[in-house]
């Protein structure tokens, strides 16, 4: 399949150039700037895109390519950093801007053919974010664009198909920046739209067979999307080879596990087994205040259960797992200078411990890919849109000790904080909706008697990734619903209050 590879040289935009270039259906990789070229070579890229990042060229140790990849004759794009490297490779000069802009800026298209090539405007607004800009363009270069304070916001050498933008083409602020970024791929680096769901779910099908053969797959399922997707995938090629396994630990939401099974038995016909742990569990968490104290118990004892049934039931091969594409980026494979390592969440040293092969189907896709992945294999729409549930389940949801007492409580005023939201119509529009407890209580007066009750806050949240989050202005109805509801029908239960931070400072869940 023809594919586009980005460099990733640190930018918080690499991935987006990533999505919007699969976007256009055609396959997009980002790997590490420091790529050996021979790897590079192997990947077949029909172009490559250097990403913005937050070094200067001019630098000491500033990140760089190997030189080789301007003489592989393979078509190239340089996205702010990536630009000035273009620049500096070919003996321009680069120089700090007295004042960094940053924002909105008006570009002024001098030359329409190659990137501006259809575009049926005079000037775009586009998106800056940079320190240093280009003083002297390299020969062979020529100026296609520029802006009020930048006079080679785009460069181009259309003999050696390298080109240059000074602005961010990825990035939604940035007008008909996909129509910049098809011209690239598409049409000066000829790479044909090959990239869709359908064919994926085809080819990942023919690849899991061929890997497993007739070898057996474990794969623990929560519910969620990138789990389910995964197992559909799995049973599609290799049928009963595969086992599913659900834990109810019993932190999950009210019903989940009724739901879990609907799914997986009616719906999609696959076998589910289903481990109740709910009692270990709650054992194994008594006692224990301190966050992330419970986070691990947590993790250890999904893994021992999850151990034992590989034991008996197996012997297994391979585990599968939902693994996604931006984790596998996060983990250290891409290694830009920017790696994030990501501090959540999920049982770590499962797969060490059980000695099994890995199977991860997702490896290479994102989010919304995995959604479009789900819905044409039949997910129900209930389940693609179901908000996210962490791992460790209410447990995170509970300030303090998590006695079955406090899971009762925020079980039923979750599940009631969700129903008010799809009444009023606003479920869908918001990130998460949950209640919390912890062991702060309150005076209230049930009939002719004073009780002393749980306070219950209810937080709900709107985000594009979880990275940042902020509470979502709910009407006073729709508060005022929530909260008679609950105080109505839970016992002991006699304040709601409404979480109004947002993250950062905070974090979505409260543990
Ligand atoms: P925080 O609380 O860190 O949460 O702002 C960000 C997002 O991650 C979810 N979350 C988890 N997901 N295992 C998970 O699978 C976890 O341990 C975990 N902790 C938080 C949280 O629900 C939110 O969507």
């Amino acid at each position: 399949m023809d594919k586009i590879v980005v460099l990733d040289f640190g930018s918080q935009y690499s991935h987006l150039i990533c999505r919007r270039i699969r976007e256009l259906n055609v396959y997009c990789e980002l790997v590490p700037y420091n790529t050996p070229i021979k790897k590079i070579k192997d990947l077949e890229p029909k172009g490559i895109i250097f990403s913005g990042g937050p070094a200067s060229v001019y630098s000491k140790n500033s990140p760089k390519p190997d030189n080789e990849i301007f003489e592989l004759g393979v078509p190239i794009l340089g996205i702010c950093y990536g630009h000035q490297i273009i620049v500096d490779h070919f003996d321009g000069k680069i120089k700090r801007v007295p004042n960094r802009e940053y924002g909105n800026a008006l570009l002024t298209i001098t030359n329409k053919t190659n990137l501006f090539k259809n575009i049926d405007a005079d000037g775009l607004k586009c998106w800056m974010s940079h320190n240093d800009a280009a003083e002297i363009i390299p020969k062979g270069f020529e100026v296609l664009g520029k802006t009020s304070s930048s006079f080679s916001a785009a460069i181009g050498n259309s003999d050696k198909k390298i080109f240059g933008l000074q602005f961010h083409p990825e990035v939604a602020h940035t007008e008909k920046g996909d129509k910049v970024l098809f011209n690239f791929a598409n049409v000066i680096s000829e790479a044909n739209p090959e990239w869709s769901m359908s064919n994926f779910i085809e080819t990942s099908i023919n690849d899991i067979k061929m890997k497993v053969k007739n070898e057996k797959v474990l794969c623990a399922v929560s519910g969620g999307i990138d789990s389910t997707t995964c197992a559909i995938l799995i049973h599609r090629a290799i049928k009963d080879n595969l086992t599913c396994v659900f834990v109810d630990n019993g932190l999950l939401r009210e019903n989940e596990r009724e739901v879990v099974v609907d799914i997986f038995k009616e719906k999609l016909r696959i076998p589910l087994r289903i481990i109740d742990a709910r009692e270990r569990f709650l054992k194994s968490l008594e006692g224990l205040t301190d966050p992330e104290q419970k986070r691990k118990k947590v993790g250890e004892e999904f893994a021992r259960v999850f151990t034992e049934f590989a034991e008996n039931e197996g012997p297994f091969q391979w585990l599968a797992q939902g693994t996604l594409y931006p984790d596998v980026i996060e983990s250290g494979v891409s290694g830009g200078p920017a790696t994030v390592i990501k501090t959540h969440h999920n049982v770590g040293g499962l797969p060490e411990w059980l000695h099994l092969k890995i199977l991860e189907p997702l490896r290479y896709l994102y989010k919304d890919e995995v959604r479009k992945a789900a819905k044409i294999m039949g997910v129900p729409q209930d389940l693609l849109t179901r908000h996210p549930f962490p791992g460790p389940g209410l447990a995170v949801r509970i300030v303090g000790e998590t006695t079955r007492e406090k899971i009762n409580v925020v079980r039923k005023a979750s599940k009631i904080v969700e129903d008010v939201l799809v009444e009023d119509n606003l479920y869908n529009k918001v990130w998460q909706a949950f209640a919390i407890v912890g062991d702060d209580k309150a005076v209230g007066i049930l009939g002719d008697e004073r009780i002393f009750g749980h306070i219950v806050s209810v937080r709900v949240v709107e985000s594009v990734d979880a990275m940042t989050a902020d509470w979502v202005r709910l009407p006073y109805t729709t508060l005022e619903k929530i909260s008679s509801k609950i105080t109505n029908e839970i016992e002991n239960v006699t304040w709601v209050t409404y979480a109004i931070s947002s993250k950062p400072p905070s974090t979505i869940e409260p543990q």
